[in-house]
């Protein structure tokens, strides 16, 4: 039986951080490409990690390359490629230049990976997949965004860090776009089953959800870039859930049409991920408040698809 093939676009901190968790979790051959500029770079840090093979015990080829011809015959392709934030910016000041930079990588992807899925990471998150879909013309089963399992993954982390309790038993939601307006879902949060209210107070879970709203921007501060560990490791979890049929239901940037009213965009959605990209969306029955907070997101997501159409016209 062949193994899956992972091509990762962008050898910075999250394309090797994909790289690392994807080959410690044995997923399948990686390639991750980056410019002419640092092929060797990629290349270098490629072969280090392959050297760890024997000591992690992964059966696996890691390649560092900067040749699309490379991909050929990747199952999944996901894209870094792109500029990370700078203190005082805010995910949409990227777009300028991440929107041409997806673009080309989109263009690239369709010419040698065509039947690839593919997974965008690159920010202003919810746009860039719209690019790349605008762009390859893939089936909207096989272009999805990482944005949520980041999201939640940070609300389970600082769930965890309050209570106590293992993460493990954390269960959260989260919908919308993958910006300070996302919207996570307390009435869907519990710890193994148990109302998180039974655990905290409201104002409590509240401060938790404000923090984990602008987690990234808490990062960013610290470092003076954009964070990578969580980010890959979001992106790991979904590659798995698709090198492994698994049909995980996670908060993913799928295609909406009808789905939650927010017709024909990219949004923040619990999906159903398995070998055939985004299999299902999966509508959940929101109150009023939360609607609202929705709707505010959506209008979000489609001012940032706006620049990006304006930009180029033939992704409209
Ligand atoms: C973050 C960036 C990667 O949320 O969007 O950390």
């Amino acid at each position: 039986m062949k193994r899956a093939k992972i091509a990762i676009i962008g050898g910075g901190n999250v394309g090797a951080s994909c790289a690392l968790w994807a080959a410690s979790k044995e997923l399948g051959d990686i390639v991750v490409l980056d410019i002419p500029q640092v092929e060797n770079l990629v290349k270098g840090k490629m072969l280090d990690l392959a050297q760890c093979a024997p000591i992690e015990r992964f059966d696996c080829t890691i390649t560092g390359t900067a040749d699309y011809k490379d991909i050929a015959g990747s199952d999944v392709v996901v894209v870094t490629a792109g500029i990370p934030r700078k203190p005082g910016m805010s995910r949409d000041d990227l777009i300028q230049t991440n929107v041409k930079i997806v673009k080309s990588v989109s263009e690239n992807i369709r010419e040698y990976a065509p039947d690839s899925i593919v997974i965008v990471v690159s920010n202003p998150l919810d746009a860039m997949v719209y690019t790349a879909w605008k762009t390859t013309g893939f089936p909207t089963s096989r272009i999805v965004g990482q944005a949520g399992c980041l999201d939640v993954a940070r609300f389970r982390a600082f769930l965890a860090m309050e209570t106590g309790f293992s993460v493990e038993d954390i269960n959260a939601l989260l919908l919308g776009g993958h910006g300070d307006d996302m919207v996570p879902l307390p009435r869907y949060t519990n710890i193994a089953g148990i109302p998180i209210t039974q655990f905290m107070s409201e104002a409590k879970l509240n401060e938790i959800v404000e923090r984990a709203k602008v987690g990234g921007g808490e990062i960013v501060k610290l470092m003076g870039t954009s964070a990578y560990y969580a980010p890959a490791s979001g992106v790991v979890q979904m590659v798995e859930a698709m090198v492994r049929d698994k049909k995980r239901i996670l908060p993913c940037a799928g295609y909406c049409d009808k789905e939650y009213g927010v017709g024909g965009y990219f949004v923040g959605v619990p999906c159903v991920l398995g070998a055939g990209g985004v299999e299902r969306i999966i509508e959940i029955d929101l109150n009023a408040g939360e609607r609202d907070l929705m709707k505010e997101s959506i209008s979000h997501v489609k001012a940032l698809v706006k620049v990006v159409r304006e930009m180029f016209p033939d992704l409209a």
